[in-house]
């Protein structure tokens, strides 16, 4: 029987994660460690906390003795997939500090424990925005340069480094996978999506930054979980494997068609100033777990994005929930000073 310790199990992708692995792995158990930061949310486990093989720790990785302490309440933990991370590029350009704390400090603190604990697995889940920027051509591989430009995926980048020398140096079975772009059921409304179905669900403005001609490769979360347990169980130590959803498309495209499936007009469309440093393009190759794993992403973005408008629809509350409080401020912060721009929206995409 496999124990994992999953971190940021309360996060967005992480709890995707563990309701995965519980019901996929029905010999597996889950611990979820997670700080419960502002991201940070049981109701997305709700479903499964009273489950025998789950269990939940609340702990900050940036405190060493307090990881230490969980791995000594649960001795037969074997393998640590590395989700708990600040995870918001805005918020890393307000606050980078918080970010090393957590996702620098914190990733170097767990590779120390998991060393010192023998762990058989330890799964270090990154992100495209290592490489950087792409021009107008190319496709990111696990071979491209890093290239980090924003506090956050510089903070990931470290961490990267920090386990691959976990590796190298002392032996730690690290593997790492960078993966593009989720959306999906329980994601907080800070990011693209989730934001832009919140917004116009209350017929509040869409801020767009820049022209909103900026490409991501979108993928659904319950696909990068599937591509996270082939390499937790058949990746190969010292590999790193790009997760992609092989779905480029320009922000404003993405913002139209959910405007379009919400049965909303353009005019909330509001272009404001750009992100400082704005990555123009990521895009994925993601031949190499295709080839070496045999993994695929199953689903389309469009229907993933029907389904995920009719959740957020469906889930009102808990998204009233999260925006109160802190989360306004944030908002205030991050949104009330953009200035809206004049630039008429870019011909193009539809
Ligand atoms: P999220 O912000 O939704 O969740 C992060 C979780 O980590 C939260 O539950 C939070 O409480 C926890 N956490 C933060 N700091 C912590 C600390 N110091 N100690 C313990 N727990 C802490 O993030 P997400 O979108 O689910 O992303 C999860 C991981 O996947 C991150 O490492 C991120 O870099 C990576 N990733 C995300 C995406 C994406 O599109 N969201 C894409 C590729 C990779
Ligand atoms: O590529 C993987 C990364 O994707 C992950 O590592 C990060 O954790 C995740 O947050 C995400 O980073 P992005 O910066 O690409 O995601 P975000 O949802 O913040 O923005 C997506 C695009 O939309 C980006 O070009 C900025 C733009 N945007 C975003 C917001 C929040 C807007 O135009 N307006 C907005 O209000």
């Amino acid at each position: 029987m496999t124990t994992l310790l999953v971190t940021g199990g309360a996060g967005f992708i992480g709890a995707n994660l563990v309701r995965r692995v519980l019901a996929a792995r029905p010999d597996w158990r889950v611990v979820n460690l997670d700080a419960l930061t502002y991201a940070g949310n049981l109701e997305r486990l709700s479903d499964v906390e009273d489950e025998p093989r789950y269990a939940f720790e609340k702990c900050d990785l940036s405190d060493r003795e307090a990881v230490r302490a969980v791995f000594e309440k649960h001795p037969a933990i074997d393998a640590v997939a590395h989700l708990a991370a600040e995870s918001h590029v805005d918020r890393s350009i307000l606050e980078p500090a918080v970010f090393i704390r957590s996702n620098v400090l914190g990733t170097q603190n767990l590779l120390d424990v998991a060393r010192e604990r023998k762990i058989a697995r330890f799964l270090q889940v990154s992100t495209d925005e290592v490489y950087g920027s792409l021009g107008p051509e190319g496709l990111f591989t696990e071979t491209s340069p890093l290239a980090p430009n924003s506090p956050y995926s510089a903070s990931k980048a470290s961490a990267d480094l920090l386990a691959r020398a976990a590796l190298h140096t002392f032996g730690l079975p690290v593997v790492v996978t960078r993966c593009s772009n989720n959306y999906g059921p329980w994601q907080f409304p800070e990011k693209l999506i989730p934001l832009m179905i919140a917004n116009a669900l209350d017929d509040k403005p869409l801020p767009v930054y820049g022209d909103g001609m900026q490409v991501r490769d979108w993928i659904h979360v319950d696909d990068h979980c599937d591509a996270l347990l082939a390499v937790l169980e058949r990746g190969k130590p010292g590999e790193v494997y790009n997760v992609g959803g092989d779905c480029q498309l320009p922000n404003l495209t993405v913002v139209r068609s959910l405007l379009r499936i919400l049965g909303k007009g353009e005019q909330l469309i509001r272009y404001v100033n750009d992100r400082p440093g704005h990555d123009r393009r990521y895009a994925i190759d993601a031949g190499k777990i295709e080839r070496e794993l045999g993994f695929r992403p199953r689903r389309t973005f469009e229907q993933g994005l029907r389904e995920t408008v009719d959740w957020y629809r469906a889930h009102a509350e808990w998204i009233a929930r999260v925006r109160s409080g802190a989360y306004l401020d944030y908002y205030e912060r991050q949104y009330g000073k953009r200035i809206p721009t004049r630039s008429a929206p870019p011909r193009g995409p539809s």
